[in-house]
């Protein structure tokens, strides 16, 4: 009974995460794997908190946020990627540890103490980025909305884009064209992950 894998996405909203997860955890069960997709925030007590904090308040704290999404996390590993991890599974995770620090890091937060207030935090074993450029991300989110909305957040998303990309340097991040087809980004994602599932 081997341990299982923590994979996680990463990259601005808009860039293909979700899209890209959920054909990777099927693509991993139709090849015998345990696999399993799960997303943060969750959609539990803290996650749905958060939902509701970061929608509707004007003014943003980045430290109240850093901690309930930490919060959040601490209930996602508890209930869902230990448990899972402990079972055998390959955990596909949307968002985990890194958004924190790109997007909270971006609103002028260290990463040292981001890291820190995460310290319970299993490490995932692969970290898929799906780059974009934030007016790509910010064009495919506003597909079918009104007008006008999401405009101001531009600039930040260009900071969120920017610290994604330093720590990919700096980390052993998996780095993907998000610009690419669906298809073909979900192959090469795969091909890099089936590879790592190999190796152990
Ligand atoms: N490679 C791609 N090329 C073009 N469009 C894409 C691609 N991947 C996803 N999309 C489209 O872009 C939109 C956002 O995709 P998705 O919901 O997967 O992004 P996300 O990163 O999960 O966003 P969020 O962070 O807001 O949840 C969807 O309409 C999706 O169909
Ligand atoms: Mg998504």
């Amino acid at each position: 009974m081997g341990k299982g894998k923590l994979i996680v996405l990463e990259g601005l909203d808009g860039s293909g995460k979700t899209t890209q997860a959920l054909l990777l955890a099927e693509a991993l069960r139709a090849r015998g794997f345990k696999a399993c997709y799960t997303c943060e925030p969750t959609y539990w007590r803290v996650g749905d908190l958060l939902r509701l904090h970061v929608s509707r308040l004007k003014r943003r704290s980045p430290v109240y946020e850093a901690l309930l999404f930490a919060a959040d996390r601490y209930e996602h590993v508890a209930r869902e990627v230990r448990p899972k991890l402990r079972r055998g599974y390959v955990v596909v995770s949307d968002r985990y540890l890194h958004s924190s620090l790109a997007y909270q890091g971006a609103s002028g937060l260290s990463l040292q103490w981001i890291k820190r207030i995460n310290f319970f935090a299993p490490k995932p074993d692969a970290i898929i980025l799906l780059d974009v450029p934030a007016e790509e991300a910010l064009k495919r989110k506003l597909k079918g909305k009104r007008p006008g909305k999401g405009f101001e957040s531009l600039s930040f998303q260009r900071k969120v884009r920017k610290v994604y990309l330093k720590m990919a340097e700096e980390e052993d991040f998996l780095t993907f064209n998000g610009l690419k087809p669906v298809g073909e980004l979900h192959r090469e994602i795969l091909g890099e992950v089936l590879k790592l599932l190999r190796k152990h």
